[in-house]
């Protein structure tokens, strides 16, 4: 037998093969594929010929249209080479160019080169992957959310949906929910603005990125509380900007701090209606001393009201935007806590100065979009729907939270100290040190329970030890045995560590 009957053989009998195992491509997908990979891999070697398509056709009993299908495309994209009256072989600069655009081992696949600020984002309180367990924090209860109502509501309101809705926006998002966030803001949160002051965004985090951008230049400063949030964090580190700590106590971000020991600011970020990770209050002179100092410094705040629809001891605190007329505070809002997360829907309230740059910006750097969904979603805050779901998911998490407090109450008893948890969807656990800290999060991981170390919500090393506790997105029975779980461990811990 010569060489290239053999060579023609063995192709026939690999691709027989390869054809007689399942697969959901199709037989032309199938032909294409396994050819480049054999001329990719070096099986079939440069200048090698491919069995005619008539032969090959018949041989694997394939339409010959299939098999041109195949050839064609590996023509196409000059892995094989046509030479007329002599028939297809496998091309020459093709197989170089593959190999010499491949780094000899993948090391760049394992280990990327990221700029500093790319790896000062990974750094600081890493994102969660594991979001399903009893403590993830900053998760709501994702199953309760009425989904047969929003789907209809999507459904309708993409039927009614306006041509040029499909189209480039710069509008600022969906008037219609631009009024109903209004009236709710207005009433709920005493912010004061009018419909047009209000951008909507994809979630908070978008709000940021544009803050930072737009407001600040590379090297300037933020002054962010420390423990802070660390996907605000992300968004000022990735414009290029450094951050500077602002300590919190019982009160709040202390203003003593503001004028002593820090580089002069060019945004301020905090979290006043509920401090996140600690959940404190900012008080009312705290909250007066954050604008005197904006507007000594001239900048602005940042004003993250995430989560402020949960409060159960009273009702919701008035927010800092609303305290002054014409202050310099940007309000953000985010529809992931009070819905969902992966709505990825969220607004600025904007001083009337930064309505038109934020929203050119806007357009420009991400580009409006969700119209159907802003739309669904104003009907669903000016029906109401908005509202009861809010005061359903209130009651909901004020019991999940008691259910915490009890599985821990062995812990409780013995001086585990938990935050006041007057609002909000997770509490934090002090805890005596960071050993202990590191100990917890290792064995409630071998567990697979979801612990997150409160050090890490600090820009600064060491940070406080402590864990911040997720209860909102957790069921009873998941919330009393993990609870149980962490008593137990604490306790067993704690008087070791003592003893
Ligand atoms: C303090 C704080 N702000 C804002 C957000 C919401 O961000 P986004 O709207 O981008 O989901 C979160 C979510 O975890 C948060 O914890």
């Amino acid at each position: 037998m010569s060489k290239s009957h053999a060579h023609r053989l063995w192709i026939i009998e690999a691709l027989e093969m390869r054809l007689a195992s399942p697969s959901t491509l199709t037989l032309t997908q199938r032909l294409y594929q396994s050819l480049r990979d054999w001329i990719q891999d070096g099986a079939l070697g440069t200048g090698s010929a491919l069995p005619s398509s008539r032969h090959l056709a018949r041989e694997l009993g394939l339409g010959r249209n299939t098999v041109l299908g195949a050839i064609d495309r590996l023509t196409a994209e000059g892995f094989v080479e046509a030479r007329p009256g002599a028939g297809v072989f496998v091309a020459e600069w093709r197989a170089g160019a593959m190999t010499e655009a491949l780094p000899e081992s993948d090391a760049a696949a394992t280990t990327p080169e990221l700029s500093t600020r790319g790896q000062r984002i990974l750094d600081f309180s890493g994102v969660l992957t594991d979001r399903h367990t009893a403590f993830a924090p900053g998760v709501p209860a994702l199953d309760q959310f009425p989904r047969e109502r929003w789907q209809r509501l999507l459904r309708r309101h993409h039927q009614r949906a306006p041509l040029e809705w499909h189209d480039y926006q710069q509008q600022g998002g969906v008037p219609a929910l631009r009024e109903a966030l209004c009236d709710y803001l207005r009433l709920s949160r005493s912010v004061r603005c009018r419909p047009e002051q209000i951008l909507i965004t994809q979630g908070a985090q978008q709000g940021f990125e544009l803050i930072a951008r737009l407001l600040a230049d590379v090297g300037e400063t933020v002054w962010m509380e420390e423990p802070g949030y660390g996907g605000a964090h992300s968004c000022f580190v990735a414009a290029g900007l450094k951050t500077s700590p602002l300590e919190v106590d019982s009160e709040g971000a202390r203003a003593a701090n503001m004028s002593t020991g820090l580089s002069s600011p060019r945004l301020i970020y905090v979290t006043p209606s509920h401090q996140y990770p600690s959940g404190v209050t900012m008080t009312l002179p705290r909250r007066m001393a954050l604008l005197e100092a904006a507007r000594r410094y001239a900048v602005w705040i940042i004003e993250d009201d995430y989560d402020s629809e949960f409060r159960y001891a009273s009702a919701p605190i008035a927010s800092l935007q609303g305290l002054v007329d014409n202050g310099p505070v940007i309000y953000v809002g985010t529809f992931s806590k009070v819905l969902y997360p992966g709505l990825r829907l969220g607004y600025l309230v904007l001083p009337e100065a930064l309505v038109e740059p934020f929203k050119r910006a806007n357009a420009r750097l991400h580009r409006e979009g969700q119209y159907v969904a802003q739309s669904a979603l104003a009907e669903f805050i000016a029906e109401g729907y908005f509202v009861r779901h809010v005061s359903r998911m209130r009651e909901l998490y004020r019991r999940r939270q008691a259910n915490l407090r009890h599985a821990l109450a062995p812990a409780i008893a013995l001086g585990l100290k938990l935050s006041s948890g007057q609002a909000g969807m997770h509490l934090v656990a002090e805890l005596g040190s960071l050993e202990l800290e590191t100990t917890l999060v290792t064995r409630g991981r071998e567990a697979g329970i979801l612990l997150s170390p409160l050090s890490r919500y600090y820009s600064k090393p060491p940070g406080k030890p402590g864990l911040v506790l997720g209860y909102a997105g957790a069921t009873e029975t998941e919330i009393a045995s993990a609870g149980r779980w962490l008593s137990d461990a604490w306790c067993e811990l704690s008087c070791s560590d003592s003893g």
